[in-house]
Parts: C-alpha cells; structure tokens; sequence
C-alpha cells in the first residue's frame, strides 16, 4: 500500500482512533485539534479517552514519528496531501445536526490555502446528511481549483473502534473526481473491505442509512424481547434462532426500496402482535407504527399515480410476485383508489385469471372491486392495445417481463423498484 501524507482535523473518538489506525498502516499523519489536551496527549503518546487498544498504537507511532499532534491547519497541512475532516456534528435543540465545527474547520483549511496554495483532497468523514458537502464544504473551496472534495463516512464503533477500523464493517467513499475518490479509498487498502465508490450525496445518506437500521434493529429486539418477557417466552431464544434464518432474516432479503407490502400473512399477523401486546399492557410503540408506515408508502405510491395523465395500465394485481393471493394486495387498495378518482384503468397479472381463483381469495377481490372482471387484460399487449399511456409497475418483473415493458413504447413508474 502506497504511504499518504494525511492531516486528520478533530481528535476525538472517530479522528485519534483514525489518525492512529492510519499511521499504524504506515502513512504518515498529523492530527490537528484545536483542543491543546487532546493534542499533548498525542505527542506524549497517550490516547486522549479510553478505547480498547488506542493507548498503545498512539505510543508507539508516537515514538516512530509516523504520527504527530498540532493544534493549527497550517502545521497540519504543512505536508498533507488529504485532509480527512472528523469534527462532531452534535444535535441541535430541534434534532438537525450542528455544522459549526464543520464550517469552522473548512474555513481554517481554506484560509491556509489561500496562503499557500497547493493540492489537497479534503475528505468528510464527519456524519453529515446528504447536500452537505456540496452546500458547505464545495463553496469554502470554490476559489481553489486544485481542492478536491469526497464524503468517507466513519462506521467504527466506540468500544470496538480499533478493531473496527482494522476490520471496517463497510468502506464508503463519494464524490465527483474519479482520481480523488480512488485516492481516498487507497488509503484503506488492506483492510480487507472493498470500497464502495459512489456518488456524494450517496456516501452522506449511507452513513443515515446504516444508523438507522441499526437504531430500528436494536429497537426491534427490544420490542420482542418485552413482548417475550410479558409471554413468558425466552427472548433471547426467540432472537437468537430468528437469526438462525440467513435467507430471509438476516440477508439483503426485504431490503431493497419498493412497493407497500401486504398479503395473506404479514398485515394480519402484525395486527395479531399489536393486539395481543395492547391486552398486556405492553407498548411496542415501532411495531404499532409498521402498518401507519405501510399505509403511508401507499399513499406516496398512489398521489405519484394521481399525476400520471390518460388511461393507466397496472401491471401485477397479486401483492407481489409469482402468485394469484390477491389477499390484502396493496394493489387493490391503489385500483380501488383510482376508481373512486373515475381514473381509467386496466389491470394485467401475469397469474390472475379471475376463473381460476376462488375462495377467500376470490370472495377478497369481488368484495373490493365487484367488477374487476372487466377491468382484467389478459396480457401486456392487450394493456398497450387499450391504449394505456402509462403502466405503473408494483411487482418484481420477470427477465422477459422487463423486455416487455421496454418494448411496449409505453413510459413506466415503477412502483416496485426493480427497473433501475
Ligand atoms: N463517536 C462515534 O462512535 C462515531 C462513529 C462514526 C461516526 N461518528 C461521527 O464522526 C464525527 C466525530 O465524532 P466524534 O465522536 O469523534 O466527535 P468528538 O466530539 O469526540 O470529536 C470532535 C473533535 O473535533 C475537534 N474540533 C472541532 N473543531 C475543530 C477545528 N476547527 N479544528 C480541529 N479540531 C476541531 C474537537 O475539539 C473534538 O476533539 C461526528 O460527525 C460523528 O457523528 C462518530
């Protein structure tokens, strides 16, 4: 791995546990912090807080010279080729994230440059929501053509910090210059974790995306875990073997942005826990919010159809794919809606023949929409040949169905999120 010059600016959890970590890949580092502690901490070879491991990788890179400490940008960027950005973005009274440090930072690095003009790519890997590098910290650089700017997001943990910066969960990198993001993804060559190189608004929003689910996961476990506890089941147990399932538990399975879910299964069952949770007195306040959340997406899905102008054709009718369960179809919700709008509209799916289906799956869909038999085509050019405008996609499409829709002429929303 090629050795870099690299300024960190902050040393706090995310900057000293980097800083170090980086010079005990063997770059040469200098952290800045305008904090004089934290900084003669450092130079005394001492870790600023408690992080298992930090004491003795700030020692002896310390000792070796492969990291040193100053409190201003100029010192700091004296040799620097990258300076990674790792000030605090703290909360503010109202939930928004305080860039303070962060304008502040970029200003000092800036203001150094405009002295001494050179190089340099400045990388954020403060958490930062998406926009903020091109609101804040493009413009502070705009007058210096020689700045490039990239979003690397930190993932490590406190606590485990070190060994997570040896064994990165995830390495992200984002931006605009092709050579400035592969230089910043270099840097981290060897550890074992394929950078993802993406755009940078998409760095920003995958660092939200990741604490958030983690935040929804341990919320989860705990809503489980108490609802175990009041049934006199052993939670641990419960959680312990639903992570035994690797193909749709823990796996991307679920994961990808689409279309409202429903069926025979999940609307019912989850009614079922909040119910029975309700009777024990147990609030299990984000498994309550699951439907109003499901019912919300719907809501987006159907005011986007709203716009669509003409005659719409609705490909899929089933609540996903490969099956004639027209049961709590989220699809039947969106047609029932568009009727009551007068809209014009026919339906196709690929495995719903009225005459083929019965019982409660039959009884379901003539109660919603007593003519749905009329409204049925019987394949996609019979949608096309209608004379459909625009076909609204809510189901993952076949290899063949999606060279259909591409061939039919016609524009398609893709309710289902599979076709870019
Ligand atoms: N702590 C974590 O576990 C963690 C994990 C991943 C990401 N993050 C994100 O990383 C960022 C840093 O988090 P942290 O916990 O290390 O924050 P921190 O508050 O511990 O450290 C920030 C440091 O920046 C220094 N600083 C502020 N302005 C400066 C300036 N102009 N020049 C030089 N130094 C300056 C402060 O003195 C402080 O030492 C935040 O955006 C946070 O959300 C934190």
């Amino acid at each position: 791995m090629p050795s870099s010059s690299i300024a960190v600016f902050g040393l706090g959890y995310v900057g000293c546990v980097t800083a170090a970590c980086l010079a005990e890949t063997g770059h040469q580092v200098t952290g800045v912090d305008r904090d004089a502690h934290k900084v003669q901490n450092v130079r005394e070879g001492r870790a600023p807080f408690y992080e298992p491991g930090l004491e003795e990788i700030v020692k002896s890179n310390a000792a070796s010279g492969r990291l040193r400490a100053c409190q201003t940008a100029a010192e700091g960027l004296e040799h620097a080729s990258i300076a990674l950005i790792c000030v605090g973005t703290p909360s503010e009274p109202n939930g928004n994230m305080s860039l303070d440090q962060l304008r502040r930072v970029t200003q000092e690095i800036a203001a150094e440059l405009d002295k001494r003009p050179r190089p340099l790519i400045v990388a954020i890997r403060s958490t930062v929501f998406p926009g903020t590098c091109e609101e804040v910290v493009l413009p502070a650089f705009r007058h210096l053509p020689e700045v490039r700017v990239v979003s690397n997001p930190e993932f490590l943990r406190e606590g485990s910090a070190v060994r997570d910066f040896r064994e990165p969960p995830l390495t992200v990198v984002g931006g605009d210059d092709p050579a400035a993001v592969q230089t910043v993804a270099g840097i981290y060559e060897g550890l074992g974790s394929a950078p993802c190189l993406v755009a940078l608004r998409t760095a920003e929003m995958i660092k939200y995306a990741c604490n958030a689910f983690h935040a929804v996961k341990i919320s989860f476990a705990n809503e489980i875990g108490a609802l175990c506890d009041r049934l006199e089941v052993p939670g641990q147990e419960v959680m312990a073997t639903l992570c035994r399932d690797t193909k749709l538990n823990i796996s991307p399975a679920y994961l990808r942005p689409g279309f409202a879910f429903g069926g025979s299964c999940l609307p019912k069952d989850l009614r079922a826990v909040n119910y029975r949770a309700s009777r024990l007195d147990l609030k299990v306040p984000m498994l309550e919010s699951v439907m109003q959340s499901n019912h919300e997406h719907l809501a987006r899905a159907m005011r986007r159809v709203d716009q669509l102008q003409g005659r719409i054709g609705i490909v899929g009718l089933a609540f996903k794919e490969n099956t004639d369960d027209l049961r709590e179809s989220p699809v039947v919700a969106l047609l029932e809606h568009l009727l009551g709008k007068g809209r014009e509209l026919r339906v196709w799916d690929p495995h719903i023949r009225l005459e083929s289906i019965y019982g409660a799956n039959r009884d379901y869909i003539l109660n919603s929409i007593p003519h749905i038999g009329k409204l049925l085509a019987a394949n996609l050019s019979e949608l096309v040949s209608w004379g459909a405008e625009h076909l609204v996609l809510t189901q993952k499409p076949s290899e063949q169905l999606q060279g259909e829709l591409a061939a039919s002429g016609r524009p398609v929303v893709d309710l289902a999120g599979w076709l870019n």
